[in-house]
């Protein structure tokens, strides 16, 4: 079922040089259903839903409408988006999860800022080598699928805090639309179905699993209901007892009992010490259209925050037209492969290592780093190297030595939601297990585990098993370290107001669709809707291509050719490892929320490339 790139970094090296050219050749496990079949046959929305209050926008209507149940009671902006993550947790159960990690992005209408990181760590028994074999080959599965690859989950830890800090209802009232339909049950959509079929040769693996997600062999149909009740008893210990329940109560002992059986790492005293972090949120200003920009992202150990600022900056002063304009695609692309070469070298957990953040996000870093392209030519991935990121004034960073990174084939499996409250309290939040279904273990507390521990550097010169990315050292795993991310939940206010609320999942490519919807609002002047349907595209600096959704037409691609871009459509599977390819057109599911400058209205703008659904009132 898993397939892996596998591939020692002298022959990867050859790898970039020669093959990386002409086929796709890294892989997810089972990779992303094309949920864009569905998203073909129907029509895209051309205007963005509109709120005179509030506005929820996620990956499905009962997420939506989980957050606005929450607001119309009361409830803000924070309570909204704890019960949107909880409630996904059940109807979401690619990405939605208790049992993963993720990042909340927060601006309150006061203008106070917060980044809350949960982002799982390394259990205490992890070791660096923990998946290299006694044969120095790195073990292909164990850190991706099953009980090994599951890292400590900062989920429940991290809602709960946010609730805390800056919620205004309990805990018990934000999970109850949750607990109702893991309870009740809820309809099973085409999606969901078809999802299920994808998924399981993992799932049928784990007898929880199976269980839940596959009807015990006999599958699900589309419009049959779906009850989790070990999930909702879980659910309800945690209504009733807090954050506590999970990480020292019943549920903490029931998981800590199962990874001693299974072979699993985390224990007892992991659970405990779990700790979510307050960070201090990324920043960056702009000029655009008569406007003062501000946009907020995710410091480390997001990799994307850095990423997008350091990628706007180096587009400052660089003329762009549109997506039906190569010129323009040519410029954010070559812009796109430098700050990925630099995302190689120098992000990682911050705890633990220096990232030098201050000089990746300088402009006139992003000045050097910009000079660098040729506005006529393609450059080559092989001769861009990492740069030496410095802050202003000062000449250079001593930062770590650059490293490759190739990082290819990814699918959403991670979920972006966004919430806009009356008062102007707004909340951007990714989360995730990281590939589709994490481990795709179910434990016997009902609820799906991360298998987040391959977004570290597995083996050092190797690529990961699940998105054969290569990242530096400082990325090595040791315990308690948070692993890379790219999830990117990002705010934009417009002359000191709440303006743009966006992120996205998609391994690397979220930094690329949250930078573009970014681009789209900010530099284009999109309307909210048409910043989200605008066709999406990517560079990762290697491979050394540019990946285009299917919209752009062939003459886009022509364009870029003459110029000398290698250029693929977007795809999932990977021939040269035996799967079947097949184009999966689009990349990214931004769900985000505008707001109208005019009239204060809220925007909600979900992705139509899968069954994203805005509810406001
Ligand atoms: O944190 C990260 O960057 C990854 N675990 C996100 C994975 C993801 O977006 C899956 N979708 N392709």
């Amino acid at each position: 079922m898993i397939r892996i790139l596998k591939t020692p970094l002298a022959s990867l090296l050859v790898l970039v040089a020669a093959a990386l050219p002409l086929t796709p050749s890294a892989t997810g496990q089972t990779v992303a259903k094309p949920h864009d079949e569905a998203a073909a046959t129907k029509a895209w929305p051309q205007q963005a839903v509109r709120g005179a209050h509030g506005m929820v926008a996620t990956d499905e209507a009962l997420g939506s409408q989980a957050g606005v149940e929450i607001l119309k009671r009361g409830g803000n902006a924070i309570d909204a988006a704890v019960a949107v993550a909880f409630a996904l947790a059940v109807i979401e159960p690619a990405a939605g999860n208790l049992g993963g990690g993720g990042f909340m992005l927060i601006r309150l209408a006061d203008g106070k800022t917060t980044f809350f990181d949960y982002r799982e760590t390394a259990p205490g028994k992890a070791k660096q080598d923990m998946y290299i074999g006694k044969d120095g080959k790195l073990d292909e599965e164990a850190s991706v699928i099953g009980y090994k690859s599951v890292a400590v989950p900062g989920t429940v830890a991290g809602l709960e805090l946010a609730l805390k800090t800056y919620g205004t209802m309990k805990l018990a009232d934000v999970m109850a639309p949750a607990i109702r339909l893991a309870e009740e049950g809820f309809r099973i959509s085409g999606k969901l179905a078809s999802e299920f079929e994808e998924e399981s040769p993992g799932l049928e693996s784990f007898p929880a699993s199976r269980r839940t997600f596959l009807n015990n062999g006999q599958m699900w149909n589309a419009g049959d209901t779906l009850k989790q009740p070990e999930l909702a008893a879980t659910l309800k210990r945690i209504a009733k007892n807090g954050a506590a329940e999970f990480y020292r109560g019943e549920t903490a002992r029931m998981l800590a009992d199962e990874m001693a059986k299974q072979g699993g790492m985390i224990t007892l005293d992991d659970l405990a010490h779990y700790k979510p972090k307050v960070r201090e949120v990324l920043r960056a200003k702009y000029e655009s259209g008569g406007h003062a920009w501000e946009v907020l992202t995710a410091p480390p150990p997001s990799s994307g925050g850095v990423a997008v600022i350091e990628a706007l900056n180096m587009l400052q002063n660089v003329p762009l037209k549109g997506w039906n304009d190569p010129q323009s695609v040519h410029m954010v692309a070559e812009t796109m492969r430098r700050i990925f070469a630099d995302r190689a070298a120098y992000l990682a957990d911050p705890d633990f290592s220096d990232v030098p953040v201050a000089g990746l996000t300088a402009p006139c870093y992003a000045k050097e780093r910009a000079a660098t392209i040729d506005p006529a030519k393609a450059s080559s991935s092989t001769n861009v190297r990492a740069g030496d990121p410095h802050a202003c004034g000062s000449s250079s960073s001593n930062a770590a030595a650059p490293q490759t990174i190739v990082s290819l084939g990814e699918g959403p499996h991670t979920t972006h939601f966004s919430v806009v409250d009356a008062a102007g309290n707004a909340v951007a939040s990714t989360y995730t297990l990281n590939d589709s279904y994490g481990s795709h273990v179910t434990c016997d507390a009902g609820f799906l585990l991360n298998d987040e521990m391959d977004d570290f550097t597995t083996q050092p010169g190797v690529p990961n098993t699940l998105y054969g990315l290569m990242q530096s050292g400082a990325n090595a795993i040791a315990p308690g370290h948070r692993p890379l991310s790219s999830m990117t939940p990002t705010i934009l206010l417009r002359d000191g107001k709440l303006s743009f609320v966006t992120g996205s999942p998609g391994g690397p490519t979220i930094i690329s669709a949250t930078l573009l919807s970014v681009i789209n609002w900010m530099r284009l002047g999109m309307d909210a809707q048409a910043a989200i349907n605008a066709p999406r595209f990517h560079h990762q600096w290697f491979p050394n291509r540019i990946r285009m959704e299917a919209e752009f037409p062939e003459s886009m691609e022509q364009a870029l050719r003459a110029r000398g871009h290698d250029v693929e459509r977007a795809w999932y599977g990977t021939p040269s490892l035996g799967h079947e390819a097949k184009l999966h057109k689009h990349m990214g599911l931004v769900n985000a929320i505008g707001i109208d400058p005019q009239t204060g209205d809220r925007l909600g703008a979900a992705d139509p490339r899968d069954e994203g659904a805005a509810v406001g009132y």
